[in-house]
């Protein structure tokens, strides 16, 4: 085991919210004493996990258990042995239940693969446990699920193609575990914010890694190791590893609010927060089930950084996959690390622009902190006041490169405007040497790449004597290359 103490710290502290118990080591002890003795009685070889075959009309309930060995329970639980089986596989519990999001994952599985069978693998009784305990468990629970698979393929002669193991938290690392044990290689393992703690930078024979499966898509979605707090593994482990939003501070969660201010919002909503972070993971691939037509796009990207500056949207060579179920099978030597942005809620999509922005001025001149803001007109709608993210200084002469999102599909961009706003007082800090006149900062051109549609379009100002961003500067479709495009559409008529 390699945890920094801060990880310790933080998972007690974890475990301390969740219960609602203060933050004492002591209390957790006596907590788990009663659950550490359950679980030196249980006899060696009885079985960890049990496996329920959900219905589409009741995806809450467990009212059919399959059980290895016997197998009538496969029939009097109509398994149908050539439709897709998907197994759930839940992650750490302190309350020993089923979280809510079980229920909705397994609806959003029926709702798209009508004849699939899910099954949930519940493991609750192992996984109630203190972290480490917990997180050790999953090897014996692996195996065992890598046991089912191999007793499910031997008497239904289910192609191992079709059956696709999702695993949240702890849980994809169970999925891994019983991959590689599973005889022969499963069709897909999905790992939705697997775990960190104890798994990360382990070798890959003790969690999920690309060899688990045929395919191993991953979502990142609060391993923010900039805080020092981990709880979803922060390196690929997949063939596709996907980073919504960096892999941390999901939008609609505040991570960021509490942190900073943890007296204020108390343990109970701290743990509200994190859970809202790790489990965005299952909503997102929830999304993807329920939104297929409108997927979500992530694209390859050196890193976060790189990808905040909109440098990273184009999709040539596989660089780009959709985020979720629907997920190209791409198998690189090496796992790629994936980026994109989503809204706060359900449809998760949003729209990438990338705006490179060539700036002017007569004299040299920087602008290190600036409220540059966007508005884009498209034929579907607008989107207004967007803010462009400077990272250092504007330059003059030089060209920069941004990213925007936007919510909604503004369809066909016909106009765009860009502003900068300036207080007296900043403008007196950023040119000491300003008498009054207003500082000259022009922009005559904006390219744009779109991600979702891969177009390129170019953006001219509509005035050339009206260029200074002091004043709102409106931007149109060059007229250049409106006429080459227009040229090009009327020789591919002919
Ligand atoms: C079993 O699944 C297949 C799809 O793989 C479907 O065509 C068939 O109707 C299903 N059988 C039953 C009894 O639901
Ligand atoms: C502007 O600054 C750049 C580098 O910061 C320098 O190379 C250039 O000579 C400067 N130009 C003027 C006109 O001062
Ligand atoms: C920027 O370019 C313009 C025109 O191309 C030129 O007049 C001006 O001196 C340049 N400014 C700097 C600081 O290099």
């Amino acid at each position: 085991m390699n945890i920094r103490p801060f990880k310790c710290v933080f998972c007690v502290f974890w475990l301390a919210a969740l219960e609602g118990l203060s933050c004492t080591l002591s209390l957790h002890d006596n907590f788990l004493e009663p659950l550490k003795s359950l679980g030196l009685q249980r006899e060696a070889g009885e079985a960890h996990s049990k496996f329920s075959l959900r219905k589409p009309s009741l995806p809450d309930d467990d009212i059919c258990y399959i059980v290895p060995g016997k197998t009538e329970t496969l029939h009097n639980c109509n398994f149908n042995s050539t439709a897709k089986t998907f197994l759930v596989i839940h992650g750490w519990t302190v309350s020993g239940l089923f979280e809510s999001w079980v229920a909705k994952l397994v609806a959003a599985l029926y709702n798209r693969e009508k004849d699939a069978n899910v099954v949930v693998v519940d493991w609750l009784d192992t996984a109630q446990n203190h972290y480490g305990v917990a997180a050790q468990n999953t090897q014996e629970v692996g195996q065992e699920v890598g046991r089912f698979i191999d007793w499910i393929e031997e008497t239904t002669n289910i192609p191992l193609e079709k059956i696709h193991l999702i695993g949240y938290s702890l849980g994809a690392h169970v999925a891994g575990i019983a991959g590689s044990h599973a005889s022969r290689k499963v069709g897909r393992i999905t790992g939705l914010d697997p775990a960190g703690p104890d798994f990360e930078g382990v070798h890959v024979h003790r969690r999920l890694s690309p060899d688990d499966a045929h395919f191993v898509d991953i979502l990142h979605t609060f391993s923010g190791g900039t805080l020092g707090l981990s709880i979803g593994i922060e390196q690929p482990i997949g063939h596709v590893d996907i980073y919504p939003n960096g892999g941390s501070f999901q939008p609609g969660c505040n991570l960021r609010g509490a942190l900073e201010n943890i007296a204020h919002y108390g343990l109970l909503a701290m743990n509200e927060v994190i859970k809202c972070e790790q489990e965005r993971s299952v909503h997102l691939f929830i999304d993807s089930l329920l939104n297929g037509a409108e997927p979500s796009k992530a694209y390859s990207c050196g890193s976060s950084t790189m990808f905040e500056r909109g440098v990273c949207l184009r999709c040539h060579k596989n660089r780009c996959n959709t985020v979720g179920y629907d997920a190209r099978r791409v198998r690189k030597a090496r796992s790629v690390k994936m980026f994109t942005k989503t809204r706060a809620s359900m449809p998760f999509r949003v729209h990438h622009y990338q705006l490179k922005i060539h700036f002017t001025a007569q004299t040299n001149q920087s602008v290190t902190e600036s409220m540059l803001t966007a508005s884009l007109y498209g034929t579907n709608g607008n989107a207004e006041n967007l803010h462009l993210n400077v990272r250092g200084k504007i330059g003059t002469n030089t060209t920069h490169s941004f990213l925007l999102v936007t919510e909604e599909d503004i369809g066909e961009l016909l106009m765009l405007k860009l502003k900068m706003e300036y207080s007296s007082s900043l403008l007196n800090m950023m040119w000491p040497w300003w008498n009054g006149d207003s500082p000259e900062l022009h922009v005559r051109k904006i390219s744009i790449w779109i991600g979702e549609t891969q177009k390129k379009v170019v953006f001219c100002s509509k005035d050339l004597q009206n260029t200074n961003l002091l004043h709102e500067v409106i931007f149109v479709k060059c007229k250049n290359t409106w006429r080459r495009s227009s040229m090009r559409r009327k020789y591919k008529s002919e």
